[in-house]
């Protein structure tokens, strides 16, 4: 059941190119410049009318709402708000009729989006859920939404689930922007096309495994961990960080590059591992500055780079190559490595990388 490999993380991680290929499959329509999901053509009003959407979730969720947070603004340009399920619902917060939720989860049982979503509801906002599990709870508590085609996702650390939630979210986002006139037809093509090769690219960013299975040899016996991203991948240093603690039990911490100065940048010396973005973006010269304050406290330096990259390949202790995409897809890919790396740890010091200790695949407690 395992498919040949040695535990469904690793098996997930590997069926990315594929489940993001099924949940856009009859959405995307590149060619005919149409992306339509059932779930939310009817309600698409609701969106561009809306003062504002927030998103709640939780954990692996919660970072695909950080990174769906830029790519509406961006797009769409309604201000997003990302709320731990577990802090709005306990708040008192300001909601009404005329804000958008959207419930993201994987399971779509998870307790305390469960509940955000019943306030969100008696407050009388419209939600929307993005789910993996058909018939869930969640999925049939909110108004509508749509499901990622992941399929069964059974080790306890979220892979598929996060990629393929950014790939609909991504949809929604060109869809609303599309509706909304706040997108070019250019640059919307651009788009379509873009994510239409991101399981190929994907599948081109698996192939450095062997790569990162060498440097994790050389990391695995670190007592700490920094990711450090910018924009569209600041989300993807949490979510990097996160995968890393669940599975291996290391301590590591995710943070925008820009807020190292502010404190975290004391924690550098030569035993500090720091995990950066550093792929081709708009943030690429303030990244290589950040690279370089890490590089003069004698920090070792692990970059996600673009493919071909020269300036950051010099100054890295070791990089990890992704294929180039448009910014706002990014997150697809830079995810990718960061997944192998905490995979690879895990394993090398002996961890349950599918059921790691404390933790259960959906949170049904409060
Ligand atoms: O099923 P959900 O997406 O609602 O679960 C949310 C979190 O519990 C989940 O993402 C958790 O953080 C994962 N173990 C992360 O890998």
């Amino acid at each position: 059941e395992k498919g040949g490999y040695d535990h469904f993380m690793l098996k997930e991680i590997f069926e990315q190119p594929s489940v993001i290929k099924d949940t856009y499959r009859g959405r995307l329509l590149a060619d005919q410049g149409i992306v339509r999901l059932g779930g939310l053509e009817n309600y698409i009003e609701k969106f561009t009318n809306a003062d504002r959407i927030i998103i709640v979730a939780c954990g692996t969720s919660w970072h695909a709402g950080l990174v769906a947070e830029y790519i509406f603004e961006d797009l769409v340009r309604i201000p997003v708000e990302v709320e731990y399920a577990s802090e709005f619902r306990y708040r008192n917060p300001i909601i009404s009729e005329k804000d958008v939720v959207i419930a993201i989860s994987q399971s779509g049982e998870t307790a305390d989006t469960l509940a955000a979503i019943k306030l969100a509801k008696s407050k009388g906002a419209f939600v929307y859920g993005v789910c993996n599990v058909v018939g869930s709870t969640i999925s049939r508590e909110t108004h509508t939404g749509t499901y990622t085609h992941a399929g069964p996702e059974i080790g306890v650390a979220s892979t598929k689930a996060f990629t393929t939630q950014i790939t609909v979210l991504t949809m929604m986002a060109l869809r609303l922007a599309k509706a909304k006139g706040t997108i070019s037809q250019s640059d919307f093509m651009l788009y379509l096309r873009a994510l239409e090769l991101i399981p190929n690219q994907v599948e081109e960013a698996l192939k450095t495994d062997d790569k990162i299975t060498e440097i994790s040899a050389v990391f695995k016996d670190a007592r700490n961990f920094l990711y450090l991203g910018r924009g569209y991948n600041f989300p993807v240093a949490l979510e990097g960080a996160l995968k890393l603690k669940e599975i291996s039990y290391i301590h590591a911490e995710g943070y925008p590059a820009a807020e190292m100065k502010h404190g975290p940048i004391a924690l550098i010396d030569e035993q500090m591992p720091v995990v950066v973005i550093a792929i081709k973006s708009d943030h690429y010269d303030k990244v290589v500055s950040n690279i370089q304050e890490i590089k003069a406290r004698k920090g070792k330096i692990i970059a996600v780079v673009s493919k071909g990259d020269t300036v950051v390949k010099e100054m890295a202790d070791y990089v990890m190559e992704v294929p180039h995409t448009t910014e706002a897809l990014t997150p697809l890919l830079t995810t990718i490595p960061l997944q192998l790396l905490s995979y690879h740890i895990a394993v090398m010091l002996g961890r349950n990388v599918d059921q790691p200790r404390n933790l259960a695949k959906s949170v049904t407690v409060e």
